[in-house]
């Protein structure tokens, strides 16, 4: 670690996904469950989602999005200084980013893992920045993944049809601070709304001798309050998205793109509407990938920059929520390279 300097610029300066094999379709899922395509497309926007095999963990696609991500960003494994990995369903409670770590050979980085759901990406690129622009680190990698096919039960309709499996990776490293690319951020917590989106430990005690009880458990599946979490969603975004403009003293009309986590698409609907933002600044792939968590964020911003939508200076405004309740926003310019 250097020591600490000036405020320097942070550049988001390279990109990489990895997406399981298997694509799920609605019709697939309504060979078990009560529902059909029409619902869950007029409802979600969702038309299939991405479910990872077991050659497929956590690691795996985490890696492979990392190194692509690395690759945009022209720089090898040893010179990352730090992994901060951003998910809820680890291959190790213990924490999977120093197992990303060692399978990049990223030697001189360290890795550790942020869990906060849904904005969990949100939360781990803010958190990145500030060792950047406090001058400890100069070159970072952020990756948001999630396996929530892990946790969601799949004979539970109203969970099923909304989660997918999903890596995506963001490089970020110092720069100019003319050409910084974090120009405002918020961020916030409502544990009392706990209870509407949780993955808790389902506790069981064991007695190995009398008198010595031990509370052990393991995880069951997701439980949600959907309409409690659409409500929260709706409101709360649209909120935290105009302080973060308001902050940077940008109007809505200044933004290249609004990249909001991809959980419903009548939540980026009312977002946008909210905002007077065109449908076509509106950036959605919910429709292939359902909501992967962590991932979706990072996901649809290297998609958007390998199709060339998102270019060099672009402002993009984003947000990020879920189980906490937890929800961030960020005021983003893109600083990468044009691909190809
Ligand atoms: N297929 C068919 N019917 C379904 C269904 C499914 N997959 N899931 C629920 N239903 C039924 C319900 O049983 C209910 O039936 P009833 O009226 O006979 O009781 C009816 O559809 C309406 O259910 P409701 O929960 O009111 O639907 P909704 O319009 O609120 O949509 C969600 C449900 C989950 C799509 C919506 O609440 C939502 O998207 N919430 C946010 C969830 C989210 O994004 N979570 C992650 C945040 S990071």
């Amino acid at each position: 670690m250097r020591g600490l300097g000036g405020p320097v610029g942070i550049a988001l300066s390279g990109s990489g996904s990895a997406l399981p094999r298997l694509s799920v379709s609605n019709d697939d899922l309504s060979g078990w469950l009560d529902t059909s395509d029409s619902w869950i497309r007029s409802r979600t926007g969702i038309a299939a989602r991405r479910i990872a095999a077991g050659d497929e963990t956590l690691t795996v696609l985490a890696t492979r999005a990392s190194r692509q991500a690395l690759e945009a960003a022209g720089w090898t494994p040893l010179q990352l200084e730090l992994i901060l990995l951003a998910t809820s369903s680890p291959d190790d409670l213990f924490g999977t980013a120093p197992q990303i770590q060692a399978a990049l050979g990223a030697d001189n980085a360290v890795a550790f893992d942020l869990t906060a759901a849904c904005s969990g990406f949100l939360f781990a690129l803010i958190t990145a920045a500030q060792y950047i622009r406090t001058g400890c680190y100069r070159r970072v990698l952020v990756v948001g993944v999630d396996l929530l096919s892990r946790w969601v039960d799949w004979h539970d309709r109203s969970i099923a049809v909304l989660f997918g499996d999903a890596a995506a990776a963001v490089t970020l490293e110092t720069c100019d601070s003319d050409r910084d690319g974090l120009l405002a951020f918020a961020m916030r917590t409502d544990g009392a709304r706990n209870g509407c989106l949780t993955l808790p430990l389902t506790p069981s005690e064991q007695c190995p001798r009398q008198g010595i009880s031990i509370q052990q458990g393991s995880y069951g599946s997701i439980r949600m309050n959907g309409q409690e979490v659409y409500k929260f969603a709706v409101r709360e975004v649209p909120a935290i998205l105009a302080e973060v403009l308001d902050q940077a003293g940008v109007d809505a009309a200044s933004l290249d793109w609004l990249l909001l986590h991809q959980a419903n698409q009548r939540i980026l609907d009312a977002a946008a509407q909210r905002f007077g933002i065109p449908a076509e600044k509106v950036l959605s792939n919910l429709a292939h990938y359902g909501n992967t968590s962590a991932a979706t964020i990072p996901l649809m911003l290297h998609e958007a920059v390998a199709a060339g939508r998102i270019r060099p200076g672009h402002l993009i405004a984003s947000s990020g929520f879920g189980a906490g309740l937890s929800w961030g926003a960020a005021l983003l310019r893109w600083g990468g390279r044009q691909p190809g």
